[in-house]
């Protein structure tokens, strides 16, 4: 392989099957130095240059705003194949997860790179439910927010707020405070989320029940109360399960990016957790959840059809897009929505639930993948587009979506950031400066 870089313009020579097989290294010209960068070949046969020396040896650094083209970390944990649709878990398709697996079970493979044995998915599961309290003065914090306040912002700050709680857990020096820590932050994210919820309804919290599974003691601290006990369908409860499961890791998407990046600084597991759910807030990410549903009842409660939305998004300076479609890497289907999509409509039919919110989802859908402006650029919907309509079938507000997809992903966050954390090296990218050159003080009198 040659990569040439002369001025200013970039040459790709390619090389032959049998070339490449010997190639360990591509050459890089620059003006009339010739380097070698090493070629990084992963277990799917996905290959990287190795610039780490660039700088060093030419002085050049390389730019990619958004990271697109960037590889930031070699990683064990997840595959995605962006052009085939497909995604993997430690090797084992998200279909094949979806199907046999739990999100209890899940997690135990992402963070130790196997499915559980009978005994070890019987301890793991036993930690959830021991740790599943949270101590009482953290219970204050809650009534100290605000009516409204955004349950993200909670979430964050109760995340950071339990690094008080447990110094203990703070260094991370052995497996088994990684396993405390990691046990008591993903058991306990869905107290905080749900206490939060509870708090700002103004209802007395519920504590949660240590014979209910994951999924299901969540709905029951979210909607129990003391005179009535929430005993849900469990085709909700396996769904809700199903929806953690989708969701609990995918490479390096800004949030786990984020958590590694906080954690390459040694920051400790709460800190870097609690980033996360920072980068997960936003509706370009974890926020489209709450987008698509707004974007939804939008084009209900305006009465527009679906073809006059679609052509306010294909107009750019509208400045609308169509929430729950697109994604950085999936340029075919992303297979989450697949099976999101067939678990709505199985739900929502089993309860008999009639939401309008699914048919214009559909027909979104159907118009969208018939359109070129789609169709050339590659947008499909994404994980997003129809988990916000099992949520509301859940009954679990708007505000609290992007709050479930932080309790989904917490295993894959807690993953990366321990195998982030046998590395050395802080994350620190470069820039290009574009600002003004050195110049001198300026008194306040000669400033215009
Ligand atoms: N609606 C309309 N146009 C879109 C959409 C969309 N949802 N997504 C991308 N485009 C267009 C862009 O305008 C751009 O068009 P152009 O080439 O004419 O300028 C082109 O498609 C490429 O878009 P980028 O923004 O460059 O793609 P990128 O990979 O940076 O962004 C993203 C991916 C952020 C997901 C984008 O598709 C988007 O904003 N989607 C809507 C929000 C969303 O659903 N986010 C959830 C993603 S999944 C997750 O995080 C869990």
């Amino acid at each position: 392989m040659l990569l040439s870089v002369l001025r200013g313009s970039i040459e790709w020579a390619s090389t032959t099957q049998g070339e490449r097989d010997m190639a360990e290294t591509a050459s890089l010209q620059i003006e009339d130095k010739i380097i070698q960068l090493p070629i990084i070949v992963g277990s799917e046969d996905e290959k990287a240059l190795d610039i780490s020396k660039l700088r060093a040896e030419t002085g050049y650094i390389t730019l990619d705003q958004g990271y697109g083209n960037t590889g930031s970390c070699q990683s064990d944990i997840t595959f995605i194949d962006g052009d085939k649709g497909i995604l993997r878990y430690r090797g084992y398709a998200i279909e094949d997860l979806a199907a046999n697996s739990s999100f209890i079970e899940t997690a135990y493979l992402l963070i130790w790179g196997e499915l559980p044995n009978a005994d070890e998915l019987r301890e793991f599961s036993a930690l959830f439910t021991k740790h599943q309290m949270l101590r009482e003065g953290i219970k204050h914090h809650f009534n100290l927010f605000p009516p409204n306040s955004p349950p993200m912002a909670v979430l964050s700050s109760a995340l950071n707020a339990l690094a008080c709680y447990y110094p203990e857990l703070l260094d991370i020096e052995d497996a088994a405070t990684f396993t405390e820590a990691s046990a008591r932050i993903m058991s306990k994210v869905r107290t905080i989320a749900a206490y939060s919820h509870r708090q700002q309804l103004g209802h007395r919290i519920e504590y949660p029940h240590p014979d209910k599974q994951f999924a299901e003691n969540f709905l029951h601290m979210m909607f129990s109360e003391p005179y009535n006990q929430f005993e849900p369908d469990p085709a909700l409860v396996k769904a809700l399960d199903l929806i953690f499961l989708l969701h609990a890791d995918h490479e390096q998407n800004c949030s786990t990016s984020t958590v590694r990046m906080v954690g390459s600084s040694e920051a400790n597991l709460f800190a870097s957790v609690a980033a996360g759910v920072g980068a997960l807030w936003g509706p370009l990410h974890g926020g489209a959840n709450v987008a698509v549903v707004n974007m939804l009842e939008r084009i209900s409660a305006e009465n527009l059809s679906v073809t006059d939305f679609v052509r306010q998004v294909k107009d750019k300076k509208a400045g609308i897009r169509l929430m729950g479609f697109g994604h950085r890497v999936y340029k075919n289907f992303d297979p989450r929505a697949n099976i999101i999509k067939k678990s709505c409509e199985e739900v929502l039919e089993k309860l008999h639930i009639d939401d309008p919110m699914l048919d214009i989802a559909k027909e979104l859908e159907a118009v969208a993948l018939q359109d070129d402006y789609f169709v050339q650029r590659k947008l499909y919907p994404n994980v997003d587009f129809y988990s916000g309509v099992i949520l509301r079938a859940l009954g679990i507000p708007k505000e609290m979506f992007t709050v479930i997809f932080a309790i989904g992903r917490m295993p894959g966050w807690i993953a990366q950031w321990y195998e982030e954390s046998k590395s050395t090296k802080i994350s620190r990218p470069r820039q290009v400066y574009t600002g003004s050159v050195e110049r001198s003080y300026q008194p306040m009198v000669e400033r215009s």
